[in-house]
């Protein structure tokens, strides 16, 4: 079985994790990942399954995101998919799931696609990359939210366990789906 792995990443967490999954379910599921800037390179009928991450930028996942489900809403919507967000309000636990952080709530009440699976993945904090403006209002606020406003830190929050979790239930889905 092919597996479409589509991403929006600013900074590359996003994009790691989708090849960490990939990475994971070698043997089970075939995976391409590509960037969803790019999907409309591919020939989106050839994947049995289909799953978009995509990180969240001042409080909003980048356009394309939405594009593409509006474009591609009848195949999402024929295909076992899912759906990842990456944020750092999920560096707290509690906003780890789909109900509990804020993004994914909306999103999953917005959005005509209602994938068949969701999760929410902590991201990384990264200042020493971020411009001045972002840096600043990065720390801001995670001053606000209680978090790390050291600016020379780089702290990954990303629980890869959860992510190895999320791959081995997708493939599940996909392969159940396809008997
Ligand atoms: C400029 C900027 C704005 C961000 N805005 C938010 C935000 O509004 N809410 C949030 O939870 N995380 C926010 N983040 C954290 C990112 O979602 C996190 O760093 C994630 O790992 C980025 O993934 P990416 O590298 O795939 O883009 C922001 C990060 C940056 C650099």
């Amino acid at each position: 079985m092919k597996a479409l792995i589509l991403f929006s990443s600013r900074d590359g967490q996003t994009r790691s994790i989708a090849a960490y999954i990939a990475n994971s379910l070698k043997g089970t599921l075939e995976c391409d990942v590509v960037n969803i800037l790019s999907a409309h390179e591919v020939d989106l009928e050839k994947y049995d399954c289909i799953m978009i991450g995509a990180s969240v930028r001042y409080g909003h996942y980048h356009p394309a995101v939405a594009k593409f489900i509006h474009q591609h809403l009848a195949l999402l919507q024929q295909r076992p998919s899912a759906f990842f967000s990456v944020n750092l309000t999920a560096r707290k636990p509690e906003k780890r799931s789909l109900q509990t952080n804020g993004y994914t709530r909306k999103f999953l009440m917005r959005s005509p696609w209602q994938p068949d699976l969701g999760a929410v993945f902590a991201g990384a904090l990264r200042y020493p990359r971020y411009r001045w403006f972002d840096r600043v209002m990065i720390q801001l606020i995670m001053h606000m939210t209680g978090g790390e406003t050291d600016s020379t830190k780089e702290i990954e929050y990303t629980d890869w366990e959860q992510v190895a979790r999320f791959a081995q239930s997708f493939s599940q889905l996909s392969l159940n789906k396809a008997l």
